[in-house]
C-alpha cells in the first residue's frame, strides 16, 4: 500500500475523504463496492466546494469506474444535470447549483498533447472550478498541479469491487 509522506494512510482506516490540498493529499487505498465508490465521490465533490480551484485526475482501464466516480463527484458538488460519458467533446461543462463550475474532461481520444491547445486547456485551470480529468496520462505532462490523483483498478477476483488508490 502506498503511504503518505508522513507514513499516514487515513482514508483506508476511517473512510474519510482525502485532503484536497495540492501536495498535501493524504494517500490511501481501499477496495470499494459501487455504493462505496459513489459515496466516496460525493464526499470529494462536497469537499471541493470549499477548496476551489480543484483538479482531480482519474486513471484506470476501460470500465474501471472513472465516469461513475466523476458522476458521483459532480453530484456531491451540486451538478444538476446527468453526467454522462463524454462522446465527441473533450471538455464538457455541467450546470451546477450556486454558479459552481464543473468541467469533465475525457482525454481518451486525443491524438496527442498538441491538441490541448485547441480546447482552452490553460484557461480551464485558471478558474475557480472543479475539473475532473479522465485519462490524464494523455496530457503528456501538461496538467497543472493536481489536487487529487486517483487510480481505479479491477481486482483479479471480484467484478463488483474496485481497488481505489490516491
Ligand atoms: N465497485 C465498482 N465501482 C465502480 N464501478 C463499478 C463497480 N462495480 C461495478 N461497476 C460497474 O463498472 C462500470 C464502470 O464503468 P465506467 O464507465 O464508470 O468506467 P470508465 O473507467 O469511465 O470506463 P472508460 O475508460 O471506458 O470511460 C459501470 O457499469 C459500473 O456500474
Ligand atoms: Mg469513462
Amino acid at each position: 500500500m502506498r503511504r503518505g509522506a508522513a507514513g499516514r494512510s487515513r482514508g483506508d482506516r476511517d473512510g474519510s475523504v482525502p485532503l484536497l490540498v495540492p501536495g498535501l493529499a493524504v494517500h490511501g487505498e481501499r477496495l470499494m463496492t459501487l455504493d462505496e465508490l459513489e459515496a466516496f465521490g460525493v464526499a470529494i465533490g462536497e469537499a471541493a466546494v470549499g477548496a476551489l480551484p480543484v483538479l482531480v485526475t482519474l486513471s484506470g482501464d476501460l470500465g474501471a469506474g472513472k465516469t461513475t466516480l466523476t458522476r458521483a463527484i459532480g453530484h456531491g458538488f451540486g451538478v444538476v444535470e446527468p453526467v454522462t460519458s463524454p462522446s465527441y467533446a473533450l471538455v464538457h461543462e455541467y450546470t451546477a447549483v450556486a454558479a459552481r463550475r464543473f468541467f469533465h474532461i475525457d482525454l481518451f481520444r486525443i491524438a496527442g498533447p498538441h491538441e490541448l491547445a485547441n480546447i482552452g486547456w490553460e484557461g480551464l485551470f485558471s478558474e475557480a472550478a472543479l475539473v475532473v480529468v479522465e485519462w490524464p496520462e494523455h496530457a503528456g505532462g501538461q496538467l497543472p498541479h493536481v489536487a487529487l490523483a486517483i487510480t481505479l483498478a479491477h481486482p483479479d477476483d471480484d467484478e463488483t469491487r474496485r481497488r481505489v488508490s490516491w
